[in-house]
């Protein structure tokens, strides 16, 4: 992915769409939120069923348009595409950890799980940024944002290390999305370290281990929040940051950023 870019950004007038935004206390809500509060003209917000997201057309008013999306299903993604052809930001926000603190060797993840976790949040987030690609890219000022984690840096935790391949795989494509997108879509990652969603929580309770994170964990809001002004004051391209860790996390990716172009310059 590109480092940082000098060129102004804002979400001011724009039109934004966010996945997975049916959870009250969830990070997709708390986009949508934050988007409104940027000046965001229009916000679609996605639940699995409409009716998912009512609470945050009632919050927020009417800028918020709630849409119906399952990532997994092809049909579903085709027919929120259609409905949105004046998108601008899109933001991949759903996301699913699986159940039981999996560890690799212990379970207690079957495989269909397992590939439940693959499936919604690389195929799933893949094929609506796919479906969205060619409306960013006849659009002015557009970008496409997928939230990733800092897991994508390397296995926080022994139960998560099938989540975080799929942050690691998200983030690959989505820097493989930035290069064909160049020059007609702004791309970049989000990079939330813990959150106090319900995401979390449950992992919590299937793998007490992991409480630690709940300690330290944001508030969704303020996360979202955060993230939001550093998109604002940074533009997508260099990855998007709304806490400490994440920004640690940004020091040590960029070093081997440099030190990989070093390499390659090397190669050829
Ligand atoms: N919380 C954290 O600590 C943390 C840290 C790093 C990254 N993240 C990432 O942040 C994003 C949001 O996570 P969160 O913490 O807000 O999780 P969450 O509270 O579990 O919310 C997940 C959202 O994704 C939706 N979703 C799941 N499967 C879907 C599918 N097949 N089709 C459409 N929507 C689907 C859920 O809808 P339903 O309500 O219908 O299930 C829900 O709206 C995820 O990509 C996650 O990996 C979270």
């Amino acid at each position: 992915m590109t480092e940082q870019t000098s060129k102004p950004y804002s979400l001011d007038g724009k039109v934004v769409l966010v996945t997975g935004a049916s959870k009250p206390d969830g990070l997709g809500a708390a986009f949508v939120r934050a988007a409104v509060k940027k000046g965001a003209a229009k916000v679609y917000a996605t639940g699995r069923k409409v009716e998912a997201v009512d609470f945050l057309v009632k919050e927020c008013g009417d800028k918020v348009v709630g849409k119906e999306l399952e990532v997994t299903n092809s049909a579903s993604v085709h027919a929120l595409a259609e409905s949105c052809k004046d998108l601008q930001v899109l933001i991949n926000s759903a996301g699913y950890m699986g159940h039981g603190g999996d560890t690799l060797l212990g379970g207690p993840m079957d495989e269909a799980e397992r590939r439940k976790v693959f499936d919604v949040n690389i195929w799933g987030a893949l094929s609506v940024s796919l479906a969205f690609a060619p409306i960013l890219s006849a659009n002015t000022d557009s970008s496409l944002i997928v939230v990733s984690s800092v897991g994508a840096f390397t296995n926080f935790g022994g139960s998560m290390a099938i989540y975080n391949a799929t942050n690691a795989a998200k983030d690959v494509l989505t820097a493989g999305l930035s290069a064909e997108l160049a020059g007609k879509v702004r791309v970049g990652s989000i990079y939330p370290g813990p959150v106090k969603t319900d995401m979390l929580k449950k992992g919590v309770v299937d793998d007490p281990k992991q409480a630690g994170y709940l300690d330290t964990a944001a508030e969704p809001q303020e996360f979202a929040d955060a993230a939001m002004a550093y998109l604002e004051a940074h533009g997508p391209e260099g990855g998007i940051f709304g806490d400490e860790l994440g920004k640690m996390c940004k020091v040590i990716r960029d070093a081997t950023h440099a030190k990989a172009s070093e390499l390659e310059m090397m190669a050829y």
